[in-house]
């Protein structure tokens, strides 16, 4: 497949979870081809087949592939809730499982399960990172926040093995469960830990982890050296750092490119937020790159790949709460150069060129 595609693969909030409900999505994890389809509505492809596309098939199959992430090795790292259903009708059909597929070969690479000690009995995982440490490609790390059962469950590639870590910074703030999206009002007060994104190497070898609980302002950030060392993980409380309060609203979803750009999505203004880590994390010191009342209704993820932005958005609120209108677009994918988006902004006045990482204002 080519590299190129991966971004196509569609696996947001809603796209996946839909399947759970209307039982005539057939696939959970799909793509597009960018050569045939430029604009209309294309249908999507099973990734990376029809028979890998099958719930509840444990063994073979995905069943609800609700995160993604394509590394600088080529390797799709797809989380699987195992789960079948929604809300009071949720199966467990299957355990929390990490595929890892070649996207040369589109082979399973590994299929790892997650160890019942890094579960409890609320778990809901909600996002991934993917951490390359300076060891190439098999000094990998991965990083799964786990929304309801408030936890960070750490995956080495390594050693192929999983720990646990909890910190009182992965629950949500009680003020900040009130939402209101497209028109519709509800409350989400217990979305802890949520998205996630890694800042570029700093000089002592490691990232650093920024995170966000959802029903939260605020933003928090912690070593890799820490989540990395599963005796360190599990206990180094003061190594957390507590970041401002963002005041922009919620966010399900984060990232940060190679030059310390985050980028993060704005549910309840149907937006996409920027913030340049050279500078303080500070309001002054955000802006909006994008927003669109019609086009961007909850803007589920946000990628950056190859100088390009991409945002899914997918109208979850409608879907959850009364029902999506089937004449009209409901999942929609938009892309824009990183350059033009943050042109004119707070975020576009760095020299990142001449800035040292190890004096990034945050470093430690
Ligand atoms: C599940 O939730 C629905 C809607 O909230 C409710 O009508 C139904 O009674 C619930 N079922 C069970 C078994 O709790
Ligand atoms: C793998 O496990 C060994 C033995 O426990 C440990 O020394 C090493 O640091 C681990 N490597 C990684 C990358 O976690
Ligand atoms: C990784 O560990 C799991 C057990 O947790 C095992 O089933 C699997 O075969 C291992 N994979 C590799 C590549 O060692
Ligand atoms: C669905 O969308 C179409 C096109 O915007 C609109 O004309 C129609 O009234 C909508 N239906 C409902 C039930 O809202």
């Amino acid at each position: 497949m080519d590299r190129d595609i991966w971004l196509y693969l569609l696996c947001a909030l809603t796209s996946c979870g839909i399947r759970d409900v209307l039982r005539g999505i057939p696939a959970t994890l799909n793509y597009i081809s960018l050569d045939t389809n430029r604009g209309g509505s294309p249908k999507l492809t099973p990734y990376p087949n029809w028979a890998q596309n099958v719930a509840g098939d444990c063994d073979n199959g995905l069943t609800t592939a609700y995160r993604i992430h394509a590394d600088e090795c080529d390797r799709l790292w797809v989380l699987d809730t195992g789960t079948i259903g929604i809300g009071n009708t949720t199966v467990q059909a299957c355990p929390y499982t990490l595929n890892i597929f070649d996207l040369k070969t589109d082979k399973v690479l590994r299929k790892y399960r997650l160890r019942p000690d890094d579960i409890n009995q609320n778990t809901f995982i909600a996002n991934i990172a993917v951490d390359l440490g300076k060891g190439g490609c098999d000094d990998a790390f991965a990083y799964m926040s786990d929304e309801l059962g408030y936890g960070l469950i750490i995956y080495s590639w390594e050693n192929n093995t999983s720990w646990r870590a909890t910190h009182s910074y992965f629950m949500p703030d009680p003020l900040k469960g009130d939402y209101t999206i497209d028109g519709l009002n509800f409350q989400w007060g217990e979305e802890g830990i949520f998205g996630m994104s890694l800042s570029p190497l700093m000089a002592d070898g490691y990232r650093t982890l920024f995170f966000h609980p959802l029903s939260s302002e605020r933003e928090f950030a912690v070593s890799t050296r820490i989540l990395r060392d599963p005796v360190l993980a599990l206990d180094s409380y003061h190594e957390f750092q507590a970041l401002p309060e963002r005041f922009m609203g919620h966010s399900t979803s984060e990232v940060m490119d190679e030059n310390g750009l985050q980028l993060f999505n704005l549910v309840d203004q149907n937006a996409v937020g920027c913030w340049n880590s050279l500078l303080p994390y500070s309001p002054a010191n955000h802006a909006l790159i994008a927003r669109h009342d019609e086009a961007m209704i909850f803007p589920a993820d946000v990628k950056i790949r190859r100088g390009m932005v991409w945002i899914i958005s997918d109208k979850m609120p409608q879907f959850l709460i009364t029902s999506l209108n089937y004449t009209e677009v409901n999942f929609r994918i938009l892309t824009m150069p990183l350059a033009d988006a943050i042109a004119g902004t707070v975020c576009d006045n760095a020299p990142w060129k001449f800035v040292d990482n190890n004096a990034l204002w945050w470093g430690r």
